[in-house]
Order: C-alpha cells, then sequence, then structure tokens
C-alpha cells in the first residue's frame, strides 16, 4: 500500500482529486467506484470546483441502506446525487446505487456485480474506512472473497452513523455492500482517512496481519492502493515518518 500523509484533510483530499481528475482526463469513458459518508465530502468539492467532464463516466457506489424510501435524505442515492451528480453532467444512466428497496435483493446483488462486469470493471475505487476497519459496509469477519450482498451493521457503525440520523434507533441495521472480494477487483483502490478516530483501524490496515478483523488490511493484497490520509489519522503509524520520507523522495515520473 502507498501511504500519503498530508498535514490537513482538504490537503489529503485535493490530492486524491487530482489522481481522480487525471484519470478522467486520460480516459474520459472512466468507471469510477464511489464511496459516501463525511470523508469523501471535501473530495467531491474538489472534484466539481475543477469542472470535469463527466458525460462518459460510469460509476458504481459501495453501498446503501436497506429499507429506506430511495428520496430519504439519509440514503446514498440521495447522498450522492445532492454532494456530487448533481454539480455535474453526468448521465442518471450511468450512476449504478444499489437499490435498497429491490423485491428480490440477492437477485440484484448479482446483477449489481454483473453491470460492473460489463461496464468492464471498475478503474478507480474510492474508499472510506469505518472505526472498525470496514470498507464498503463489510464488517469485521467478513468474509475476504465475498460479493455484492447483505450485510448486518455492527453496533459501532450504527452509533458512528448516528449523527447522520438523529439517534441511533432510526440508523438502518441492514445494508446491501459490494464485497471485499468486488473491490479487490477494482484496479486502483483510493482510501481516504481523516481524524484520530480512524488512527487505530488505519493502523491495523497498514501495519497488521492481514485478517478479517480489519477488513480494509486486505488492500495490502492490492496491487495497486493507496491511501491519502491526514496527520491525525496516521497518529498511530509506527512507520509515519517512514511514509512522509517516501512521498518526499519520489521520483518526478511517479508524482502525480
Ligand atoms: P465516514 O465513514 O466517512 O462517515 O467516517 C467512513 C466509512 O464508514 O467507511
Amino acid at each position: 500500500m502507498e501511504i500519503i500523509i498530508r498535514p490537513t484533510a482538504a490537503e489529503a483530499s485535493s490530492l486524491a482529486a487530482r489522481i481522480i481528475a487525471k484519470h478522467l482526463r486520460e480516459k474520459p469513458k472512466s468507471v469510477l467506484g464511489l464511496a459516501t459518508g463525511g470523508t469523501p465530502l471535501p473530495l467531491y468539492r474538489t472534484l466539481i470546483a475543477m469542472d470535469l467532464d463527466w458525460s462518459e463516466v460510469i460509476t458504481f457506489n459501495l453501498d446503501e441502506y436497506i429499507g429506506l424510501p430511495r428520496e430519504h435524505p439519509q440514503t446514498y442515492h440521495s447522498f450522492m446525487w445532492e454532494n456530487l451528480f448533481r454539480h455535474t453532467n453526468i448521465r442518471p444512466e450511468n450512476v449504478h446505487i444499489p437499490d435498497g428497496n429491490a423485491a428480490d435483493i440477492p437477485a440484484h446483488c448479482a446483477e449489481y456485480e454483473e453491470r460492473i462486469r460489463n461496464a468492464g470493471g471498475i478503474d478507480i475505487q474510492l474508499l472510506g474506512i469505518g472505526t472498525d476497519g470496514h470498507i464498503g459496509f463489510n464488517e469485521p469477519t467478513s468474509s475476504l472473497a465475498s460479493r455484492t450482498r447483505i450485510k448486518t451493521l455492527t453496533r459501532q457503525t450504527c452509533a458512528d452513523n448516528a449523527r447522520f440520523f438523529g439517534s441511533e434507533e432510526k440508523v438502518p441495521k441492514h445494508v446491501i455492500t459490494m464485497g471485499i472480494g468486488t473491490i479487490m477487483e477494482a484496479r486502483m483502490n483510493l482510501l481516504l482517512a481523516f481524524g484520530e478516530n480512524k488512527a487505530a483501524a488505519i493502523a491495523g490496515a497498514v501495519e497488521g496481519p492481514i485478517s478479517s478483523i480489519n477488513p480494509a488490511s486486505i488492500l495490502q493484497m492490492h496491487p495497486v492502493a493507496k491511501a491519502c490520509i491526514d496527520d491525525a489519522a496516521a497518529s498511530a503509524l509506527e512507520r509515519a515518518n517512514y511514509f512522509r520520507w517516501v512521498h518526499d523522495n519520489k521520483p518526478d515520473w511517479q508524482k502525480i
């Protein structure tokens, strides 16, 4: 994994935005895997300000709550349209978000996987990380080979997301999420993490053993996984200074 530590979330987000923007300019028909939550918001704001051409871009979101009406403000459908898509020229038919109200959820999950394959696979998958190490909504002990499916959230994730719903009880307990096997097939994984409350999860993912107890640790097995994190999220990394050293000494040809 390439660990890029910047002093602030704004600086780490701007670097991630440059990685995505470069890709979109080189390949207008890019397939992006997108994430929700508090973490990607500064990145989305930066991408919007860059005024990129999204007319041929295809997107697949990582996950969605089960059972919330689609127009509920806290669905990831609402989140994505509000915080990114409506500010771009993306074509609605190129946007894919799991349907948390599908009548046959297992069939819908299989179809989601097929759509990703038919689009040619994901070029860049954006990821946040839960305080428990989850990626997508693959909670600890998720199969490292899992595909898109239903998951039950942990109490910790419900508590973490209570801020969006007003109380923990209102957070849906069930979700559809791309699996860890699905995420691992993306050609690049780009993980963002900001704040001290992510420091333990980041240390486990980067310096701990590969284990389903910290699902993000599977990224150690991915050939092109980059983590753009701020100083606070890096604060429990034993090798933080090594990662800073690597970044500061990158040959020009490896820079964005
Ligand atoms: P957050 O969530 O960005 O709201 O912290 C991250 C995640 O759960 O993956």
